[in-house]
């Protein structure tokens, strides 16, 4: 639990400033911790403590000095974001495992309603295995009449659900989180970003996020604990063939209520 080395403590009460469940009080001139608040795990008052008083389970709650940006680092991160793609096609070469848990632990700092952090993950590498959901997806679609785009696709070569991606994550997380959507999307949002910071390439996967919560012998095959749902996929992998040289048009602009 979050704590306060009283040895340490200077007094100079910047955590009862920025904890947002007042879990800190002044006592005889130092911060103290009142048990009876519901601590969000946030370590807020651990990243502002000039001192590094605050301690989670008996450790440092903070870890690194925080850096100013580099000059120009908001210009890349347009550019990121403005030349970030939806990638379909693949070379046949799976992402390494270092370099999705990189991204993967790095959604862990993304924000989340209530610092829940709710989403879990599954890494899917397996040919076969993904071969075998397909066509688990293929049967069902046929056999409900269930977004037949799908069936027409694959038969002219075009996999809507899955591209030719060598790696599949796929994010699930308890209904009763607090907000399972949104810190879900978030989370692959932010870890998006990292992977195609480094040339790999990812697509949103909504088709088969709805496909794992409907298809029977999916759910089956998958069995998520009780009250779980999947809330996300991604395709992920080396782009072939996709060579984005030009950022598209959007013909869309802000839509914006000024008041
Ligand atoms: C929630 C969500 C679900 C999506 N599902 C699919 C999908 O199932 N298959 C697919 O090929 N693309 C899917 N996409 C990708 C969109 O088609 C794509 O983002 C959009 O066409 C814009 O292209 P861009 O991402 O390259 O800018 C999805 C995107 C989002 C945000």
């Amino acid at each position: 639990m979050i704590q306060v080395n009283q040895d340490l403590c200077v007094g100079c009460l910047r955590c009862l400033g920025v904890c947002n469940f007042t879990v800190f009080s002044e006592v005889d001139g130092r911060a103290a911790v009142d048990p009876e608040k519901r601590c969000m795990k946030c370590m807020h008052c651990a990243a502002v403590c000039p001192v590094g008083a605050i301690t989670w389970d008996g450790e440092s709650a903070a870890e690194e000095d925080v850096e100013s940006y580099s000059d120009g680092f908001k210009d890349e991160l347009v550019k990121l974001i403005r030349q970030r793609r939806s990638y379909r096609h693949y070379m046949d070469k799976p992402v390494d495992e270092h370099v999705l848990k990189e991204a993967l632990d790095l959604a862990c700092w993304a924000p989340s309603a209530k610092n829940q952090h709710p989403t879990k993950w599954m890494v899917i590498q397996n040919r076969e295995l993904l071969d075998d959901m397909m066509n688990k997806i293929l049967a069902w679609v046929q056999e409900t009449g269930t977004s037949p785009e799908i069936m027409e696709e694959y038969k002219i070569g075009n996999n809507v659900v899955m591209g030719t991606a060598p790696t599949i994550l796929l994010a699930y997380c308890s209904d009763d989180a607090v907000n399972p959507k949104q810190d879900t999307a978030i989370a692959m949002e932010t870890l998006e970003l990292l992977l195609q910071a480094q040339g790999i390439g990812t697509c949103w996967a909504g088709y088969l996020t709805r496909m794992m919560n409907a298809v029977p012998a999916l759910v089956e095959d998958f069995a998520l604990p009780e009250g779980h749902s999947f809330y996300g996929a991604f395709m992920i992998g080396y782009p072939q063939n996709e060579d984005y040289i030009r950022v598209p048009k959007r013909l869309n602009t802000a839509d914006i209520i000024w008041k």
